[in-house]
C-alpha cells in the first residue's frame, strides 16, 4: 500500500513569524486518515516549525541539503543539522536548484545516499523543460534522471525514497499537465529502477484545489509537490482533503 502524500514546498516564502501563523492554522484543521502531510518551509523557519509542530500528524521537510555531515561548505546545510530540528524529508533534485544553483544528477545521487544514511526521506525531483516537451524527450529525461539518483541503491532502500514528477513548464505556471499524461510518465519512472514500484511519486507543477482530485484519481499518482498552493491554509487544506479518496483506494 502508497500511502498518499501531500508535501508543501514553501520555496523562499515565509518568516518565521508568517510560519508559525500558518502552522497555527493547518495543525488546528483534522487531516482524512491515511493521509500523510508534509511542510517544508524554508531553513530559517525549520526550528519554529519544528516547535509549532510538536504532537501533529504533520511532519517536516527541508527544501534541500548538502550531502557531508559537517565541512567547510560556507551557506551550506547538513542533514546532521537538519535531524536536529525534526526533519524527516528533504527535496532532492528540484528543478530550481538544478537550474540556478547547477545541481548535477551526481549532486542529487550524493544527497540521497546521505539522507537516507541519516534516516530523512529524499523527495527527489524530476521533469523536463518545455522544449523536452515538446521534442517528446519527456520519458528519456526523466527515466535518465532518477536512474542516476538511485544509482547502485538496494531496491529496499529505492522503495523507502519519494519521486515528485514536476515538469519545469507546469511550474508556477497554472497550466498543470493533464492526469493522464503525468500518469502515463510517474508509470515509465515506476519501471525505470527495481523499488520504485513500491515508491511513492508524486507529481507536481501548478497542483491546485480543482485539480488535485483528477490527478490524484490516476492510479500512478500516489500525492502531490505544490508549490504556491500551500503557501495558505485554505488551498493546501483542499489539497489534502482531495487526497481522502486516494487513501481509500486498496
Ligand atoms: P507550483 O505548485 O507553484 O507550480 O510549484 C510546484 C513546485 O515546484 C513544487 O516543488
Amino acid at each position: 500500500m502508497r500511502h498518499p502524500l501531500i508535501a508543501g514546498n514553501w520555496k523562499m516564502h515565509k518568516t518565521v513569524a508568517e510560519t508559525r501563523a500558518l502552522l497555527r492554522e493547518l495543525r488546528a484543521a483534522t487531516l482524512p486518515a491515511g493521509v500523510q502531510v508534509v511542510v517544508a518551509p524554508p531553513f530559517t523557519s525549520l526550528s519554529a516549525a519544528h516547535e509549532e509542530l510538536h504532537g501533529s500528524p504533520i511532519e517536516l521537510g527541508a527544501q534541500t541539503m548538502h550531502q557531508a555531515d559537517h565541512g567547510p561548505f560556507t551557506g551550506e546545510i547538513s542533514p546532521v543539522m537538519l535531524r536536529e530540528l525534526g526533519v524527516q524529508y528533504v527535496i532532492l533534485g528540484h528543478s530550481e536548484r538544478r537550474a540556478y544553483w547547477n545541481e548535477s544528477d551526481d549532486d542529487v545521487a550524493w544527497k540521497v545516499r546521505a539522507a537516507l544514511k541519516h534516516g530523512i526521506t529524499p523527495i527527489v525531483a524530476v521533469g523536463e523543460t518545455a522544449t523536452e516537451h515538446e521534442r517528446n524527450e519527456t520519458i528519456g529525461k526523466v527515466t535518465l534522471q532518477v536512474r542516476a539518483a538511485f544509482a547502485g541503491l538496494a531496491a529496499a532502500d529505492v522503495a523507502k525514497c519519494v519521486v515528485a514528477y514536476e515538469p519545469i513548464w507546469a511550474i508556477g505556471t497554472g497550466r498543470n499537465d493533464e492526469p493522464e499524461s503525468a500518469n502515463g510518465v510517474i508509470a515509465e519512472i515506476r519501471a525505470a529502477v527495481e523499488g520504485l514500484q513500491d515508491a511513492r511519486i508524486l507529481y507536481g507543477g501548478s497542483m491546485k484545489a480543482d485539480n488535485a482530485a483528477a490527478l490524484m484519481a490516476q492510479p500512478q499518482i500516489d500525492g502531490g509537490l505544490v508549490g504556491s498552493a500551500s503557501l495558505s491554509a485554505k488551498s493546501f487544506l483542499a489539497i489534502v482533503e482531495a487526497a481522502r479518496a486516494r487513501a481509500r483506494q486498496p
